[in-house]
């Protein structure tokens, strides 16, 4: 889907030292930019050396000394850089190119290249000097990455520092003269911006504050069901039914035995979530951002009377239902615009996070968390009476599905409408 804006064509560099979090960051600023709408895709040029060349290299072959291997690293790293000009080209909005970037002329290089096709470049470096942070880095993805298959873990580690050590021997740190960065410092203890200027990067910029490595996770569950759930009717504020309360108690159950009373509670402003989180017993924020989608003149309506009262507009979301904004309501991708915030504290937050939400809201942070495009997003399933236990990784998210009883209770007319709704799904 296109951004209602034109945005300047933007390419951020990685720069840093192997085993500093580049590619983590890469892909969380890609899947961020994505989610926002806009074209995103990252050039990993790893991916790029493993298959062109092969991925049996050893530590010799990053050796600046080797003169054959220099030769080929550049060679694909150009093919990359080309590769992430050609998308821009061709209509992309953002790549990310995701190197070492660790000299300045290499860098310079880059800039050159993107500078001759209108494209702005800013580099985020990772600097981290905290053995530990490293050595567990490499222990946790770079000895089990592609390239040490078959190679025990002791052997990989050995020989992943002492590729670090070839690349330490001509790492130069960007200077203010190369033009707009945002150094990452231990893992964000620190962070240097300069020259950032702009909404966009304004935005990646505070999302990047935001973000930090530790484990936790996060789990979504609509309210429970709701007396304008039983009737089939969208929108609303209608309190819960008996199954919804029996839900909530089930609910409280399964967070005490499955996090304890050390989570962190959302829910909406609506009065279905605040009934859920009042029977789970914990105190919680409300967020008006968590809000159902506004679905304007059809507030309130089932989907059955919607299509016989508004033909055309029941047809038009089926056309696009993550583009379709209900008259004097919202779409899809307004919802995500205004979850923006949310997702900046569910980044930066370190305990686990229950958010009570709704199917439109608890989608588009679906779609956030599992780095669903934005035509998926208005699809995915999330059933009542369900957790949805999303557990970040390195590089993306596992997810879990708890169902708890009792089972909802969906009138006839309302799986009908669901039905004449699938009629319209692409997927
Ligand atoms: O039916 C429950 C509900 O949360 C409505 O309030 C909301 O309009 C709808 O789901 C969103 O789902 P969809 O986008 O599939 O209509």
């Amino acid at each position: 889907m296109a951004p209602s804006l034109p945005t300047p064509k933007v390419a951020f560099v990685m720069v840093g030292l192997p085993a500093r979090g580049k590619t983590f960051i890469a892909r969380k600023i890609a899947r961020f930019l994505s989610w926002l709408g806009h074209k995103t895709q990252v050039f990993n040029v790893g991916s790029y050396r493993r298959a062109r060349l092969g991925s049996h290299h050893r530590h010799s072959f990053f050796d600046p000394r080797n003169q054959a291997g220099q030769a080929a690293r550049r060679d694909v790293a150009l093919a990359a850089l080309g590769d992430m000009l050609a998308f821009l080209r061709a209509g992309g909005d953002i790549a990310i190119y995701d190197a070492t970037n660790n000299t300045r002329e290499r860098r310079a290089l880059v800039r050159a290249r993107c500078a001759a096709e209108g494209v702005e470049v800013v580099f985020v470096e990772s600097i981290c000097n905290d053995p530990v942070m490293v050595e567990a880095n490499i222990r946790a993805n770079k000895a089990r990455s592609p390239d040490y298959e078959g190679v025990p873990e002791e052997e990989a580690v050995s020989d992943f520092r002492l590729r670090i050590g070839h690349y330490e021997t001509d790492y130069q740190e960007t200077t203010e003269d190369e033009g707009p960065f945002v150094k990452i410092i231990d893992v964000g203890r620190k962070v240097v911006l300069h020259a950032i200027e702009g909404y966009l990067l304004a935005r990646v910029v505070h999302y990047l504050l935001n973000l930090h490595v530790r484990p936790r996770s996060v789990w979504l569950t609509r309210h429970g069901e709701s007396a304008f759930n039983v009737l089939g009717r969208i929108g609303g504020d209608a309190p819960l039914s008996d199954a919804g309360r029996a839900y909530a108690r089930m609910l409280a159950r399964s967070v005490r035995e499955r996090i304890g009373s050390n989570v962190v509670v959302w829910t909406s402003t609506l009065r279905r979530t605040l009934e859920t989180a009042e029977i789970l017993g914990l105190p919680y924020r409300t967020w008006r951002a968590l809000d159902e989608i506004d679905a304007g003149v059809c507030d309130g309506m089932t989907y059955a009377e919607i299509e016989e009262a508004m033909p055309q507009e029941f047809e038009a979301r089926g056309a696009d239902k993550f583009l379709y904004r209900y008259p004097r309501g919202e779409s899809y991708q307004d919802v995500i615009a205004r979850l923006e915030p949310v997702i900046f504290e569910l980044e930066r937050e370190r305990a686990p996070v229950l958010v009570i939400g709704h199917q439109a809201v608890l989608r588009a942070l679906y779609a956030y968390m599992m780095d669903k495009p934005p035509n998926e997003c208005p699809y995915v399933s999330i059933p009542l009476h369900m957790i949805l236990e999303l557990e970040p990784t390195a590089y993306g998210c596992e997810e879990r599905r708890i169902e708890l009883p009792p089972p909802p209770s969906y009138p006839e007319e309302y799986r009908h409408s669901e039905r004449i709704l699938s009629a319209f799904r692409t997927h």
